[in-house]
């Protein structure tokens, strides 16, 4: 794993142990498929068990990821999904999608999985594309997972908490791995989680996996 903390490297190791004989293996492929110097960017198989967890609590009708990558984290969160539902993953490079889609073809997932290429030149135009996908689809989602560039988030939350169902989860990673930058990205994620964690119509908490993840109930 590259994403380890030197704080938590230990634990993380311990944990991992133990998930591993849940943890669906072949995903690392998927995770390998990455240049070896973007690795890091993905989630852990730590955190994949997470939201395959949450995930599967959930059991959400339409689930809805944003930051494909190549994959990796779509399938965790495939995997906790049933039979009739469908995840939805939005990414920005098309590049990026073209992998993702080779690597997802070769699991037979429960849900259905579909892809779609998000590539507004800006951030204001990447949001104005994610409202017409999600009017279009025009479902609420049971699951939303954000993990596109960090200075989208709020845009990210604004634009999906209005289709958010009630009891439906926003989940939200690396909210914790800028916390003593003040550049203008980690002055974003301040913005972003305060501004989650004080809105009242959700139920928030922050749980310390090594990049911090965020998980808002809507209620
Ligand atoms: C941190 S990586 C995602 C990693 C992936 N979720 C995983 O853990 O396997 C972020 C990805 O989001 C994409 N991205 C950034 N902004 C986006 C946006 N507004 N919509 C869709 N994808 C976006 C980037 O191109 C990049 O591939």
């Amino acid at each position: 794993m590259s994403k380890i903390r030197s704080s938590s490297s230990s634990q993380y190791e311990y944990i991992s142990k133990f998930i591993q004989n849940v943890s669906e293996d072949h995903f690392e492929e998927i995770r390998n498929s990455a240049p070896t110097e973007l690795q890091h960017m993905q989630i852990t198989a730590v955190e994949g068990s997470i939201l395959r967890w949450l995930i599967a609590t959930q059991q959400p009708t339409f689930a809805l990821e944003i930051g494909t990558f190549v994959g990796y984290s779509t399938a965790w969160l495939a995997a906790g999904m049933q039979h009739g539902s469908t995840l939805i993953s939005v990414e920005k490079s098309h590049e990026r999608l073209a992998i993702a889609k080779n690597n997802l073809e070769k699991y037979n997932f429960k849900c259905e999985v579909k892809l779609y290429l998000n590539d507004g030149k800006s951030k204001e135009e990447r949001d104005i594309n994610l409202q017409k996908l999600l009017a279009e689809f025009g479902v609420n989602f049971g699951f939303v997972f954000c993990d596109g560039a960090k200075s989208e988030y709020m845009h990210c939350f604004q634009t999906t908490s209005k289709y958010l169902k009630k009891g439906g989860l926003f989940v939200a990673d690396n909210v914790t791995s800028f916390h003593s930058n003040t550049s203008n990205v980690g002055n974003a994620i301040d913005a972003f989680n305060s501004h989650v964690c004080t809105n009242d119509a959700f139920d928030t908490t922050i749980i310390p996996t090594c990049d911090g993840l965020m998980i808002a109930r809507k209620k």
